[in-house]
C-alpha cells in the first residue's frame, strides 16, 4: 500500500473555535482559577452522568486518591483492583499506606474477573477499584453486590468510560464514588483535569475541603463579590483543585459530546466491518448488558494465525506511519510493584496473555473515515503478510 505522507497520531484532542473563544473569555474575565465556570461545570456534569454531586479536579489521579483518603484507605487495608489499568489506578492506593491487591482479568475483554474478586476478599479487605476499561464496563452488580456483603468501599476508575452504559444505567449513576480523566486523550479533554462524582453529599464536601489545602472555603468564596475573606484550615489537604481555564474547555466539551460519541460510535462500526473478514485479529468487545462509549479501539491479534508478534505488528505499523498505543502494561510486571508488592510474571495469567495481543488504533473524532480506512488496509495487509 502506498504510505501515507503525515504520521497519522494515536489520539489528538477534537476542539474549534468554540473552545478558543471559551478559554478566551475566562481569561478576559481575570478570574482563571477555579469560579464560577467550574460551578457551572460540575452542575453540567453531574447532570450528564446521574450523579446527584460532582467535584471537579486537575486529574482523575486526584480524584481516586481524594476519594481514597475519604474512605480512609491506610495501612493494613487490602485494596481489589486490576493489574490491567495505569499505574495511577494503584499509585493513589500506595499513596494512602493501603495494599493492593490484584485480581485477574477476563481475557477477552481485559475487565476485572468478578468470580476472581470474590475468592480474593479477606477480612483485610477494605474496597475494591473496578476500572472500567477501554470504554467498556465492569459487572457492577457483582461488584456492588460483593462489597454490600463484605461492607466494602467501591471507587469506580472510569477513566475511559464517560458515558458508557451498563443494564441501560450511565457510568456515575451507580452510587459509588466514580473518578472520570480529561486527560488530552480522553472522551472529553481539558489538557489535564477529573472530576469526582457521588450520591453522597458528605463525601463530595469532604472531598471538596481536602481538594484544597484542607481549607473551609475556596478563593471563590473568598474573594468573590459575596465572599469573605474569613477562612480555617481544617485538616491536611492537597492542591487538587481545577482552573477555570480548564472547566471552560470542559463546558465547551459537553456541548459537542453528542457528535464527538457519534463520530466514535461510527469509526469504531467501521473498524468493525472493513475488519470483519479478517481472522488474525478480532477486537475488545463489551458483553450484552454493555454499551461502549469506544474510548480505545483495542485490536487483538489472533498470534496463532501470524508470523510476528506484537511489539513486531507494531513496528510495521509505525513504519507505515500509523501512531498505536498499548493498554496497558500489566501493573504486576512494573520494577516498582514488582519491589513493593512482590509480584511477578505468571501470577495474572489471563492479564498477560490479553497483554500479549493488544495494540490500540487510533480512534477519536478528528480524525477522517479515510483515516480509519487506511489503518484498517494496514492491518489487513499486514495480517496478510504475515498470516501463517
Ligand atoms: C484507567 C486510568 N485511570 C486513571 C488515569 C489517570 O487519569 P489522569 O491522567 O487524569 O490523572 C488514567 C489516565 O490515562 C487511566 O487510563
Amino acid at each position: 500500500m502506498k504510505v501515507r505522507d503525515d504520521f497519522l497520531y494515536y489520539s489528538r484532542p477534537c476542539f474549534d473555535e468554540s473552545e478558543i473563544q471559551a478559554v478566551t473569555d475566562v481569561l478576559r474575565s481575570g478570574w482563571w482559577t477555579k469560579g464560577k465556570v467550574t460551578v457551572a461545570f460540575e452542575e453540567a456534569f453531574a447532570h450528564l452522568v446521574g450523579a446527584k454531586y460532582a467535584l471537579a479536579l486537575n486529574s482523575c489521579t486526584a480524584a481516586l486518591h481524594l476519594a481514597m483518603v475519604v474512605h480512609g484507605f491506610g495501612p493494613g487495608d487490602e485494596i481489589l483492583t486490576t493489574p490491567m489499568t495505569f499505574c495511577s489506578t494503584v499509585n493513589t492506593i500506595l499513596s494512602c499506606g493501603a495494599t493492593p491487591v490484584f485480581v485477574d482479568v477476563d481475557p477477552e475483554t481485559g475487565l476485572i474477573d468478578p468470580d476472581a474478586l470474590e475468592a480474593a476478599v479477606t477480612p483485610r479487605t477494605k474496597g475494591i477499584v473496578p476500572v472500567h476499561y477501554a470504554g467498556l464496563v465492569c459487572d457492577m452488580d457483582r461488584i456492588n453486590a460483593l462489597a454490600e456483603k463484605h461492607g466494602l468501599a467501591v471507587i469506580e476508575d472510569a477513566a475511559h468510560a464517560l458515558t458508557a452504559r451498563y443494564k441501560g444505567r450511565t457510568v456515575g449513576s451507580f452510587g459509588n464514588a466514580t473518578c472520570f480523566s480529561f486527560y488530552v486523550t480522553k472522551n472529553i479533554a481539558t489538557g489535564e483535569g477529573g472530576m469526582l462524582t457521588s450520591d453522597d453529599k458528605d463525601f463530595i464536601d469532604r472531598a471538596r475541603v481536602l481538594s484544597l489545602h484542607g481549607m473551609s472555603r475556596d478563593a471563590w468564596n473568598r474573594y468573590g463579590s459575596k465572599g469573605s475573606w474569613q477562612y480555617a484550615v481544617e485538616e491536611l489537604g492537597y492542591k487538587y483543585n481545577i482552573t477555570d481555564i480548564a472547566s471552560a474547555l470542559g463546558m465547551a466539551q459537553l456541548e459537542k459530546l453528542d457528535a464527538m460519541q457519534s463520530r466514535r460510535r461510527e469509526y469504531a462500526a467501521l473498524y468493525d466491518e472493513l475488519l470483519a473478514d479478517c481472522p488474525a485479529v478480532s477486537r475488545v468487545r463489551p458483553g450484552a448488558d454493555v454499551d461502549s462509549c469506544e474510548h480505545l479501539y483495542v485490536l487483538k491479534l489472533n498470534l496463532q494465525r501470524l508470523t510476528i508478534d506484537r511489539a513486531a505488528f507494531i513496528e510495521e505499523l509505525t513504519a507505515l506511519k500509523i501512531g498505536t498505543s498499548v493498554h496497558f502494561i500489566p501493573l504486576h510486571l512494573q520494577p516498582l510493584y514488582q519491589r513493593v508488592l512482590g509480584t511477578k510474571r505468571g501470577d495474572y495469567p489471563n492479564c498477560e496473555s490479553f497483554f500479549d495481543r493488544i495494540i490500540s488504533l487510533p480512534l477519536y473524532p478528528s480524525m477522517t473515515r479515510e483515516d480509519v480506512c487506511y489503518v484498517a488496509q494496514a492491518v489487513r495487509e499486514l495480517a496478510a503478510k504475515f498470516g501463517k
